[in-house]
């Protein structure tokens, strides 16, 4: 059975029609990957999938539950969490605050809730730093403490927004081997936008790949690199960016 799954769904600001008909299926213990040019739809995927605006069309089930007309903490609650494509730390909070922050929803199970944060913040290698102001770390770290604070939660799925935005290549393939080690350990399902192609093809077990708020193919890393359409709308484009 999918863990989630999306059946038409439609959106569109004004005369921007920015996502398609879009239908795709997760499975519990995939890493599912949404690749896309700027602009695809990517963001606007996640932000309709999470409830923070609605759909114009279409169905999103979560673990057997209709999301349709369900706020964003609902839907949290329901074992779903995100992290943001531009960091977004509580400022003027600790980052063990941050953290607790995110455990005060429903599925979080009664203790400590202050060991738990701590074991989270181990989990995703800030330790050293509880006290520290949020918005004093580095955007590596802020990165970092955004997965701790979405873990929080107890989440079922971890949606991550170009979680390798911004950062260099050593802290790449450190925020990458956490990743794979949040999959394996505490087995995550997780939904991950990415535009750094070489992580994300070693990460991910499928790619959806969307264009102009469509899907335009899904299959393995190897068949998606390959396929036309891909290249045209994504890889090309890369390389004109590249060029530019
Ligand atoms: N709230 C909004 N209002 C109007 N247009 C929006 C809004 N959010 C996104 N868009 C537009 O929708 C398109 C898709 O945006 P987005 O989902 O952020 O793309 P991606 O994440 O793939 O780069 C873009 O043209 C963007 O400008
Ligand atoms: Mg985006």
């Amino acid at each position: 059975m999918s863990l989630l799954s999306i059946k038409d769904l439609d959106k569109r600001f004004g005369g921007l029609h920015a996502v398609r008909n879009v239908s795709l299926e997760v499975s519990p213990g995939e890493i599912v990957g949404i690749l896309g040019p700027n602009g695809a739809g990517k963001t606007t995927l996640y932000n309709l999938i999470t409830g923070f605006i609605p759909p114009d069309g279409g169905d999103i089930r979560f673990d057997g539950h209709s999301l349709r007309g369900l706020a964003p903490h609902k839907i949290v609650g329901l074992g779903m969490a995100r992290t943001f494509q531009l960091c977004r730390p509580f400022v003027g909070m600790s980052v063990l605050e941050n953290v607790l922050v995110g455990s005060l929803g429903p599925r979080v199970p009664a203790g400590d809730l202050e060991q738990r944060a701590r074991n989270l913040l181990a989990d995703v290698g800030l330790q050293d730093k509880e006290q520290v102001p949020a918005e004093q770390l580095s955007y590596g770290d802020q990165r970092r403490l955004e997965i701790a604070r979405a873990l929080a939660t107890e989440p079922l799925l971890l949606l991550l927004d170009e979680p390798f935005a911004g950062l260099g290549s050593g802290e790449i393939a450190e925020l990458s081997t956490l990743i794979r080690r949040l999959h394996a350990d505490k087995g995550l399902t997780i939904l991950l936008i990415e535009h750094k192609l070489r992580e994300f093809m070693k990460l991910v077990s499928r790619v959806v790949a969307i264009d102009f708020g469509a899907v335009i193919a899904s299959g393995t890393p190897e068949q998606i690199v390959a396929h036309p359409a891909v290249i045209e709308a994504y890889i090309g484009k890369q390389e004109e960016e590249h060029a530019a």
